[in-house]
């Protein structure tokens, strides 16, 4: 029998950065998913990749001093480490600087120009450059002026452009939304998309770029470079072969069963990405889930906030499946989660060693000491004590079914857990050691213990798509080698486990964790303050003369000064310090943290606004424990009694070369 096709995608991470906990959130939670699929039955394909083109990554990568090509290809090979360590099961991995992907994109956007879906106008725009969106002047009043998804300043860009006709096709998408609630979900999500975008009325969208190079060129207009993301949401039909000459893939898995996206990003999978495929005459996808974001501290995390949670670090210390269980169980799937380091040890503890591993432990021990290291057979039931194990794990694949169709990992995981607790509270209510004591009572302490052995055989099979690394082990432990008491289908199955079957103990699945000691750790994980006090702040005799006069140097030696405009968007002080203030600076849509020990002339309030110089590749410095990037230009007499800080003679944009 051929098996029904699934396709799976998680977005293609911009390779701006090395990947952190939150892209790892969401891609665990899809590889569950997809794993899920393929136990049940499922020809699955699992996409992910790296959506590798756009001006931010080419603005990083001259800050670094190499060619876009090189950087990103260094950043993906980081991607490839991080899905291996992490036992993602993806089937592909497209890259939009690979040439299958090039030509696709260049053949839909000639395909929609020559249909007249795509046509040639001017722009100008407000543009945010990290988010590669354009915002309307409504949608930046709403937000104060901010990017509304990033919360950064935006720019105003002029270009001559091409155009794709969104407005055209939107009565078609508002009623396709509003005919299938199952496109867009969580249902609310579809809600906002309809009321803060769709209904109030689309403009045209900008689809091309004439200001930087670093993407896939109009091949019929070579000035221009396409939009990166009509490029990047192409990766779900490049990848299968679309418009190339072995299209199979595309065939047998277009349209795909689920994209799973971030929350922030479901606007263009659910608005512009099916307006695509309308005007390329191809279904839409089944659905569009959009899950929410880890956050810390109530702060979304990114590289420029400086509170990036790093998945290698984790997995290296507390094991694949620790922090799999964790991303998997933790948080609600459709809403955002607050990352924190003390429940993440505490749920290992509670759940992992506790709960399961005790559970394991205490089962093979007992089997061992009473029955030999024999799986004993069930003859004497006792229906009520046994029936909360029987009955949960025999509704236990319907829940989990339930759970993973609705795209809800956390609840499937839960249900798994609940047996496991149900069958841990079966062990003190029936006290096989005591049974133990009275030989007549034999038949009924083997039939508690073949009772815990195979419930324990089903949530083993039940873990496979979510711990990777557990089930074997447990099964191991268990004796369990036949294939088949191992396959999804024999979950509901209670009962298939033979008597006779030998146990044997093995290593603690988790070994219980150190709370104390392991959040120290996880603290000095964080930026570390620096040893030596500042030099602002050590007494004034320990600062070096200044020469009256600094000898001359070349224009080389002044070219290799960065200095920048940079605009303050927010400022705070340093409580740990007397002069320093923190400011966190918009550098063209870079966001940058830079103290300047501007205390005692300047309060937060009197810099929030302003345009500042700042030498922007001055190397880091840690300074009261927080990581200055840059230096705030400041003109000053002798002994620092009159500051004041360099700005423009009129209003510039940020991020323009001081030269
Ligand atoms: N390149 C685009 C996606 C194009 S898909 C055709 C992009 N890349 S991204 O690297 O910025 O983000 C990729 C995904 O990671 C997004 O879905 C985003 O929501 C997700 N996450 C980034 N930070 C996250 C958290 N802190 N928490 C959860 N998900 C997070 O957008």
């Amino acid at each position: 029998m051929t098996k029904k096709p699934y396709y799976i995608t998680t977005p293609i991470y911009y390779p701006s950065a090395n990947l952190h906990i939150g892209h790892t959130y969401c891609t665990v939670n899809t590889d569950a998913l997809a794993r899920y699929k393929r136990l049940t039955g499922y020809d699955v394909y699992f996409l992910t990749g790296a959506d590798e083109h756009g001006q931010k990554i080419e603005r990083k990568a001259e800050a670094a001093g190499v060619t876009p090509q090189k950087y990103v290809d260094d950043i993906v090979e980081g991607f490839h480490r991080l899905w291996a360590l992490l036992d993602i099961s993806h089937d592909g991995f497209v890259r939009t600087t690979d040439d299958y992907h090039i030509a696709c994109v260049q053949k839909v956007f000639k395909k929609l120009y020559e249909k007249g879906d795509i046509y040639k106008s001017s722009y100008k725009g407000m543009y945010c450059t990290p988010c590669e969106s354009f915002w309307t002047e409504t949608q930046l009043k709403e937000s104060g002026g901010v990017c509304p998804d990033c919360g950064r300043p935006v720019e105003e860009v002029e270009e001559e452009s091409y155009f794709l006709r969104v407005s055209k096709y939107a009565p078609r998408l508002i009623e396709y939304i509003n005919e299938h609630p199952e496109f867009i979900q969580p249902a609310s999500r579809a809600k906002e998309m309809l009321n803060n975008f769709l209904l109030p009325g689309l403009e045209d969208l900008c689809v091309s770029r004439s200001t930087f190079k670093w993407g896939v060129p109009v091949d019929f207009d070579d000035k221009h470079v396409i939009y990166v993301w009509f490029d990047a949401v192409l990766n779900y039909l490049s990848k299968l072969g679309y418009l190339s000459d072995d299209d199979e893939k595309f065939q047998k898995y277009w349209p795909a069963d689920v994209h799973i996206v971030g929350k922030e990003i479901v606007r263009f999978h659910t608005i512009v990405w099916p307006i695509m495929l309308m005007a390329l005459d191809l279904p839409l996808p089944k659905q569009v889930y959009g899950h929410g974001w880890l956050v810390l501290n109530g702060r979304k995390m990114g590289k420029s906030f400086g509170n990036v949670v790093d998945p290698v670090k984790l997995v290296e210390r507390y094991g694949v499946d620790a922090i799999r269980y964790f991303l998997l169980s933790e948080f609600t799937f459709g809403q955002d989660g607050n990352f924190d380091n003390e429940t993440l040890i505490t749920r290992i503890n509670s759940d992992l060693a506790n709960d399961l591993g005790n559970l394991l432990s205490r089962t093979v021990a007992m089997i061992e000491k009473y029955f030999g290291g024999e799986v004993p057979a069930p003859v004497c039931p006792v229906p009520e004590e046994d029936d909360p194990v029987i009955t949960a794990a025999k509704a236990l694949a319907g829940k989990i079914e339930a759970a993973m169709n609705a795209i809800h990992p956390n609840e499937a995981l839960g249900e798994i857990f609940r047996l496991i607790r149900i069958s841990n509270k079966y062990i003190d209510v029936t006290a096989p050691w005591i049974l133990a004591k009275d030989e007549a009572k034999r038949g009924r302490l083997g039939t508690v213990l073949y009772n815990l052995a195979e419930s324990l055989r089903i949530v083993g099979v039940a873990l496979q798509p979510f711990l990777t690394r557990t089930s074997p082990k447990l099964f191991a432990q268990l004796g369990i080698k036949d294939e088949a008491l191992q396959s999804f289908a024999s979950i509901a199955d209670f009962g298939a486990l033979s008597a006779g079957t030998r146990v044997e103990k093995g290593e603690a699945l988790f070994p219980r964790i150190d709370l104390k000691k392991e959040l120290e750790y996880l603290e000095s994980l964080l930026p570390k303050p620096e040893e030596e006090k500042p030099a602002e702040e050590k007494p004034a005799e320990e600062k070096p003369a200044e020469p009256e006069k600094l000898p001359e140097i070349s224009y080389d030696d002044f070219a290799k000064l960065d200095l920048r405009l940079a605009k303050v968007v927010a400022c705070e002080e340093v409580r740990k310090s007397k002069k320093l203030l923190k400011c966190t600076l918009d550098l063209a849509g870079e966001e940058r943290t830079v103290l300047s020990g501007i205390k005692n002339w300047y309060s937060p309030a009197d810099l929030v606004g302003k345009t500042v110089v700042v030498v922007a590749n001055l190397a880091p410095r840690v300074m009261a424990g927080i990581e200055s990037r840059g230096m705030i230009l400041c003109a000053s007499d002798e002994g620092d009694v009159h500051l004041s800080a360099l700005t423009t003679m009129s209003e510039m944009e940020s991020g323009l070369k001081v030269r």
